[in-house]
């Protein structure tokens, strides 16, 4: 399966490591063009490739979003990813750890707006790349002790998609509900965002 990653920072380029780690394709994109991610796909190999953002949509089956929030809008053309499944692992801050204020709006719902034909799921955004990088293959993580990636969204199947590629990393899918109830649960300043919980922890808190 080929996944895009647009933003290939912290968090975008731990994400295509462990991707590519577990056996799957990488197209990467970023601001300053893919004539600049060449040691990246260097170090990542036949795997990986890079394009720029609308190609990199254009390439892949899915689509994951790790620029800053404010990057989002107008990043891509909304035909780029009209039917693609569009994870959002972006965060919407006003300042260093303070979230920002949407009124009664998620985030993630901004974007599906941004993006209307595209399969939203907001996941990926709660985990600190130092955690992402090593987790999932930490020999002591197995069964119900792995550490959960949550998933919120509309699209049932959608998320399905998403929490096959969570599972593969060697992490836990817990579904949090809907885009509206689940993503905000999942960002900052929700009870879910940046606290690494396992599975079991995961599946507790939500059924309480
Ligand atoms: N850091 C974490 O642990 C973590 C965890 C979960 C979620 N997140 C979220 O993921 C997002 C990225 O965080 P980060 O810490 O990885 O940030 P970062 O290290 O600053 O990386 C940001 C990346 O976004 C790219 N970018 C910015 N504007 C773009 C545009 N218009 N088009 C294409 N690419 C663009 C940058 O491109 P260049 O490289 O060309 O500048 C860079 O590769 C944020 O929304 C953050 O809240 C972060």
């Amino acid at each position: 399966m080929q996944t895009g990653i647009i933003g290939t920072g912290r968090i975008g380029s731990t994400l295509a490591r462990i991707l590519v780690a577990a056996g799957h394709q990488v197209v990467l994109a970023n601001a300053r063009g893919p004539q600049t991610l060449g040691p990246l796909v260097a170090e990542l190999g036949r795997a990986a490739s890079a394009a720029h953002p609308a190609e990199a949509a254009g390439q892949a089956e899915l689509l994951v979003l790790m620029v800053p929030f404010d990057s989002v809008r107008g990043l891509l053309p909304q035909e780029a990813v009209r039917d693609t499944v569009l994870v959002d692992a972006t965060n919407a801050f006003d300042g260093p750890g303070a979230p920002r204020d949407l009124g009664e709006r998620g985030s993630s719902e901004l974007v599906a707006d941004w993006y209307p034909g595209a399969r939203l799921v907001k996941s990926l955004n709660t985990m600190h790349f130092e955690t992402l990088a090593v987790a999932g293959t930490a020999p002591e993580r197995t069964g119900s002790e792995r550490l959960a990636h949550f998933v919120a969204g509309d699209d049932v199947k959608a998320k399905e998609i998403v929490a096959g590629i969570i599972t593969d990393l060697g992490f836990a899918p817990v579904d949090t509900g809907p885009l509206h109830s689940g993503g905000i649960l999942q960002q900052p300043g929700g009870p879910l965002f940046n606290r690494p919980l396992t599975e079991a922890q995961a599946l507790a808190w939500i059924s309480h």
